[in-house]
């Protein structure tokens, strides 16, 4: 029996920042948030991105899910330069290819887990008959599938961020940003959060990227990268990942 060798399938770019500089105020009061960023995160990567605060993570990150523009630079999403989209595309861009996850859940209050995870789908104009089904099926990756009519305030707080991580991948995003994810879990809930976020990535090919403050859960990443004053600082792979 012959035994063909599998060609390693070429790492491709997800992410590319080149030199991106973002800066707000002027005179005096100017503040280099992004002082020339570059980073390439492929697809397929978890990424854990840290630093102290004011550093400049969560500007890179609403760089990265085109919720903010850089005040220089190149960034290149799955090779589309995103500076040449105007807002319409850059929204869509978002709807279509990007999932958010944020430290507070931003889950809408008095409204069940099954019409959160629907919300996307409804801004991408999925029909009505097609939405159930497709949240159902988001909420049963996190584990949630019997808490579909639970409204948040029903929910702990792990399960709350649960829903949220099922809204931002009932749309099958290529990538999921999460800022500080567990920032407001206990122990118990930030592992299982950060186990559910290792599945994904795994499982579903979900290219993650994560701010976190916390070592511990840094450690599930493959890669590790360093924000210190605007500028990355440090970026390593764990051997694990290589
Ligand atoms: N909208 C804004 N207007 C003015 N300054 C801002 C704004 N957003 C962030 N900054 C400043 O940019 C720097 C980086 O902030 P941020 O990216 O939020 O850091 P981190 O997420 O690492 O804590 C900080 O000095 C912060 O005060
Ligand atoms: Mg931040």
């Amino acid at each position: 029996m012959s035994r063909r060798e599998k060609p390693t399938p070429a790492r491709q770019a997800l992410i590319e920042l080149t030199g991106i500089t973002k800066t707000y105020g002027h005179g005096e009061g100017v503040v280099h948030a992004l002082d020339g960023i570059s980073l390439r995160i492929d697809k397929g990567e978890f990424a854990a991105v840290m630093g102290p605060s004011g550093s400049g993570k969560s500007t890179a990150m609403n760089i990265i899910g085109c919720l903010d523009q850089p005040t220089s630079g190149s960034y290149l999403f799955d090779g589309v330069e995103v500076s040449r989209l105007d807002r319409q595309q850059r929204a869509l861009l978002r709807r279509h290819y990007i999932g958010f996850v944020f430290q507070g859940f931003n889950l809408l209050a008095r409204t069940t887990a099954v019409e959160n995870v629907e919300l996307p789908l409804i801004y991408r104009g999925i029909p009505h008959a097609e939405r159930r089904p497709l949240a159902l099926q988001a909420l049963a990756k996190v584990g949630l599938a019997e808490r579909a009519m639970h409204t948040p305030g029903e929910l702990s707080g792990g399960q709350q961020q649960r829903v949220a991580i099922a809204r931002a991948i009932v749309t099958e995003p290529a990538l999921l940003l999460a800022d500080e994810p567990t920032g407001n879990l206990d122990t118990k809930s930030s592992v299982e959060i950060m186990e559910l976020l290792v599945a994904l990535n795994r499982e579903q090919h979900i290219t993650v990227v994560m701010v976190t403050h916390e070592p511990d859960m840094a450690e599930y990443a493959g890669r590790i990268v360093h924000f210190l004053d605007g500028r990355i600082a440090s970026d390593t792979r764990s051997e694990e990942a290589a």
